[in-house]
This record gives C-alpha cells, structure tokens and sequence, in this order.
C-alpha cells in the first residue's frame, strides 16, 4: 500500500517498544485487505505519556495500542473507558472518537478466543500465576467465559489479594482464592486447578525459569503461557515433558491486535493471516 497523504495513522506506545510484533502483522494485514492505514512503534518515556496521547490526538491518529509499562498509567490521559477496560483496571486499546479519547482492553478476549480454540473454559478451576496487567485480562476473560473458579498466586501477596477482591466485586457467582507465590498451600492450589496460566515474564527469552516448580503439575492439566518468545519456554518444555497439554501466547497476541484492528478500521481481519504473517518473521 502507498502511503499518501490520505493513510491514516495507528501505532503503539511503549518503553521500550523495539521489539513489538504488532507493526508486522498490522500492516501486513492492511495491505492484504487494500486498507490505506500504516502501524509504526513509538517509544515514549514513562514521564512523557500525556504529551504522546494529545499529541496523536491533534496529529489526527485513529487511534494506538498500549503496551508495558504504560497500560495502567494511560488510563489517566483518557476521557472513557469501556467496561472491559474498568474492570480489568488497564487499557491496551485507544480510539479517538469525535476528538474523545477512548480506552478499550482487547487482551482479555484475545487469550480467551485462543485458548477456546483448543479449551473451553466454562466450569473451569483456572489458576492465573501473576496478577500484573495480563493477569488481570486473563482473569476477567475466564470470568466472562463462564469459569467456576478462579485461583490468583503472585510473588506479592498483596497484589494477589487486591485482583482477587475485584474479581469477587465484578464476578460474584465466580469463586476466587489467592495465595503467595510458594509453599504447600499455593502447591495444592494449583494441583486443584485443571488449567495453569503463567501470566508473568518469567521465562521470556534472555531470562530462563519457571514460574512455579513444575513438580507442582500433575499429568492431564493444561498450561497455557502468555510468552510468545521464545515459542517454548522452559515451563512449557517441562510441563510438557510431566504429561500437560501445552499452549503458548502467540495467538493472545495476533487476537488482541485482530479486536483492536476491527476498532480502529471497522474491518473484520483474518487472525490466521496476521498469525501467519507473525511467524514468518520470528
Ligand atoms: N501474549 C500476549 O498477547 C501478551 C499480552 C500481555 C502480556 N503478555 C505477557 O505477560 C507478561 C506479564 O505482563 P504484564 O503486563 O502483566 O506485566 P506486569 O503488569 O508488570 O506484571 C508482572 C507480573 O509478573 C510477576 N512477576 C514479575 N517477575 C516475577 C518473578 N521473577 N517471579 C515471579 N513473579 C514475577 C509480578 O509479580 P509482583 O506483583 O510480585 O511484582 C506481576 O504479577 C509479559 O511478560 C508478557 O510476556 C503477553
């Protein structure tokens, strides 16, 4: 696709935000559609986040993505949040609308329309490992699916206790617990669960590790991580290898960006292209 002075703008802001895959599968996605928009990635410093929202506004921008370490602390440059996003406490989404910046959070229908691909969650234990913004979207998607219970183990417990109070608050038929992240009673927790979901960056490339022991996991549970890089993580490796079924977070990616695509454009995307497009450049 040209670009011309009618392509319409939408990106991400980050810090730092070199690494994101968005502006491959977005763009390639425009262009097999015919659509006349472009994605670029903008770094913006943590202190600078009110400029870098009036800014795209007045520049004309459709509308960005959000991503760490500005997810909750844009929240506060918006004029809207949709529900999703109030209840997941984060925004991954803005689109300007009629000059109004909106905030939407497409990462929780993004890991549940992924991992419903392969699992259905209604009825479910799901344990969440983390409680950090992807915890939080991973929680509310499994609330909204239909999950009967909900365990949140974090290294801080106090993080644990502040997502499970919100999830008693938004999903009272849904049963929550919380724990610290070691010991005997966070072991039996997760062993009570039928599906595991590393919402933590531990395991992403250059950092190694398992969030829990896997001797924690026993055969037949299915782990899921929301890393994408590397593809298989030590946690997955090792769960695989106990007898887990396994799934990573590469199609949480390629969905949140598809819901917010559809937002900005009106345009239903092909997930499966913007997938394909994904790996192909990993
Ligand atoms: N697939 C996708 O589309 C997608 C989307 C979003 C995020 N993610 C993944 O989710 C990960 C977390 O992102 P986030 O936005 O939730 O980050 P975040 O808000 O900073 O939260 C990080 C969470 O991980 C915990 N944590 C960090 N380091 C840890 C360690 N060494 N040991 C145990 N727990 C640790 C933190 O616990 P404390 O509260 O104790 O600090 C916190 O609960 C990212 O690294 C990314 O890989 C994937």
């Amino acid at each position: 696709m040209k670009i011309t002075a009618h392509t319409r703008m939408v990106g991400i802001i980050g810090y730092p935000v070199r690494h994101s895959l968005s502006p491959v599968m977005h763009n390639a996605e425009f262009a097999r559609l015919g659509l006349n928009y472009v994605y670029v990635a903008w770094e913006v410093h943590p202190g600078e986040i009110p400029e870098a929202v009036k800014g795209l506004r007045v520049l004309g921008a459709v509308g960005f993505n959000v991503t760490v370490p500005h997810k909750q602390a844009v929240v506060a440059e918006l004029d809207e949040l949709s529900e999703e996003a109030k209840a997941i406490g984060a925004v991954n989404t803005v689109r300007f609308e009629n000059g109004r910046a909106v905030g939407y959070n497409t990462d929780a229908s993004g890991w549940r329309e992924d991992i419903e691909r392969t699992i259905s969650l209604a009825g479910e234990r799901i344990c969440i490992i983390g409680a950090g913004g992807a915890a939080r979207a991973v929680a509310v998607g499994a609330c909204q699916a239909g999950a009967a219970a909900l365990v949140i183990c974090n290294r801080r417990f106090e993080t644990a206790e502040t997502l499970g109070e919100l999830l008693r608050h938004y999903f009272p038929s849904v049963e929550v617990t919380w724990s610290g992240l070691c010991g005997d009673h966070c072991r039996e927790l997760v062993r009570s669960c039928h599906i595991i979901v590393n919402a933590t960056p531990v395991g992403m490339t250059g950092k190694g590790g398992c969030p829990i022991p896997s001797d924690w996991l026993l055969p037949g549970q299915f782990v899921y991580d929301t890393i994408y890089t590397p593809a298989e993580t030590q946690f997955l490796a090792e769960a695989k290898a106990r007898g887990c079924r396994v799934q990573n977070g590469l199609g949480m990616l390629v969905r949140q960006g598809a819901k917010a695509f559809e937002l900005w454009t009106g345009v239903k995307p092909d997930p499966d292209a913007m997938e394909r497009e994904v790996r192909a450049f990993l």
